[in-house]
């Protein structure tokens, strides 16, 4: 692995990060205590090329490949953690239909994606009682016709009430477990998909989190996506990729947090001198940055395998424990060196230690990422 970024790959960084600074960032706060979904940022983003990093540019991506991809997703969420999770979900859901559509599917769908037209993707596997096991899931699609009739209700569906492409997976047949699932593609306003109340989240607060009921909700058989019966194998290795961008995203936020400690504890004076004058916050703000870096460092690689084509899985999920773990750690320790300011919303580490503490439950728990990673690691020393 090259640790050198191509000219592309500073590219999409660069043009991230301006973006992030001068048009996320200034808002972030106030998206934060108002929840307001940042809708007009999709268009632009979509128009950075920032919504299809990794696609070809035939569906309107940018064709700039895996590690630009997490490296734009780290700079949008060291300004907004949760933009960054509707464009992670975004590229999760366009991702998946590329890799798995039609000709005519990707045209239509993988398009409406990395052009904003649909505003953003949601991604509609978690049910009340299947997160962690998907498998679980009760949801029904019955073939009617030329049509599918969906059946059933979905829970933390992120963007969901915003989103014109949804990734929703089904039981289409008797078969128990992982094996009768099935995945289909609907549009948002397709009638029968019902939005449920927006969840009141301890953080990602400007992102929106609801239920989704499907009552008869028809849509036309060529929204199957992939084989009838594969879905849970689409889930997996959506999810393998979307772990990618959560781990990104940790880093993004453990990064912005460091980067304010930094700033807090050169201009704040006790006694008598300024705070990282002392040994203790250094010793801290240098444990901080080595976890960073190692977490940097394991996201990039996961995105490198992903890239070249090379087995991924177990190393997404070590990108996504390890860094989503790192960026709690993180942020606790930028909020105790703000001391008092840390824990107002005057200074923006608040908002980074909430942000941060539903990365290591979404898009696989910590528990989770340690079953694929023991998994995948008996895997090697059986062969
Ligand atoms: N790629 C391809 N295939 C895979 C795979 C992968 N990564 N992982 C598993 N499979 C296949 C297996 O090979 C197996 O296939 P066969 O039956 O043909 O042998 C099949 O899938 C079943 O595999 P397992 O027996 O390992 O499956 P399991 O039921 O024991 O589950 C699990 C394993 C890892 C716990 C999985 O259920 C899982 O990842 N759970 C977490 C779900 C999750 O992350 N949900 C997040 C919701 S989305 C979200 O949060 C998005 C958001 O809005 C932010």
């Amino acid at each position: 692995m090259n640790l050198e970024l191509t000219e592309t790959q500073t590219l999409i960084r660069d043009t991230a990060r301006k973006f992030a600074k001068e048009k996320v960032a200034p808002q972030a706060r106030t998206f934060d205590r108002e929840e307001i979904f940042p809708t007009a940022l999709f268009k632009e983003l979509a128009e950075l090329g920032l919504l299809g990093v990794n696609l070809p540019a035939r569906y309107g991506g940018a064709e700039a490949g895996v590690v630009a991809y997490s490296l734009a997703m780290m700079e949008i969420a060291a300004a907004c953690a949760s933009t960054s999770v509707a464009m992670s979900v975004t590229n999760m859901c366009a991702e998946l239909i590329h890799a798995f559509a039609t000709e005519a599917q990707r045209e239509r769908f993988v398009t409406k994606l990395t052009s904003g037209e649909a505003v953003v993707g949601a991604f509609a596997l978690s049910e009340p009682h299947a997160g962690s096991d998907p498998a679980a899931m009760r949801t029904t699609a019955v073939r009617k016709g030329d049509t599918w009739v969906l059946n059933g209700s979905k829970q933390w569906i992120t963007s969901g009430a915003h989103a014109g492409v949804i990734v929703v997976w089904a039981r289409t047949s008797q078969q128990p477990g992982n094996k009768g699932l099935s995945c289909f593609i609907v549009e948002g306003g397709t009638k029968g998909l019902i939005i449920g109340k927006h969840e009141d989240k301890m953080g990602l607060r400007s992102s929106n989190t609801v239920s989704l009921t499907f009552e008869d909700c028809t849509i036309p058989a060529d929204q199957l996506l992939g084989k009838e019966g594969e879905g849970f194998k689409l889930a997996m290795v959506a999810l393998d990729g979307g772990r990618i961008g959560i781990a990104s995203q940790a880093c993004g936020v453990a990064r912005a947090a460091l980067e304010a400690t930094v700033r807090y504890t050169k201009d704040r004076q006790a006694f008598k001198q300024p705070v990282a004058e002392f040994q203790v916050p250094r010793f801290m703000m240098a444990d901080m940055k080595v976890q960073l870096s190692a977490a940097e460092l394991l996201t990039l690689r996961a995105a490198y395998l992903k890239e070249t084509g090379k087995p991924f899985t177990r190393e997404a999920s070590m990108a996504k424990l390890y860094a989503s773990e790192m960026a709690n750690r993180v942020c606790d320790k930028a909020v105790q060196l703000h001391g008092g300011y840390g824990y107002i919303d005057e200074f923006p580490v608040e908002r980074y230690f909430r942000d941060a503490r539903v990365q290591t439950i979404y898009e696989g728990t910590s528990e989770v990422q340690r079953m694929v990673i023991a998994r995948e690691t008996l895997k090697l020393f059986n062969s």
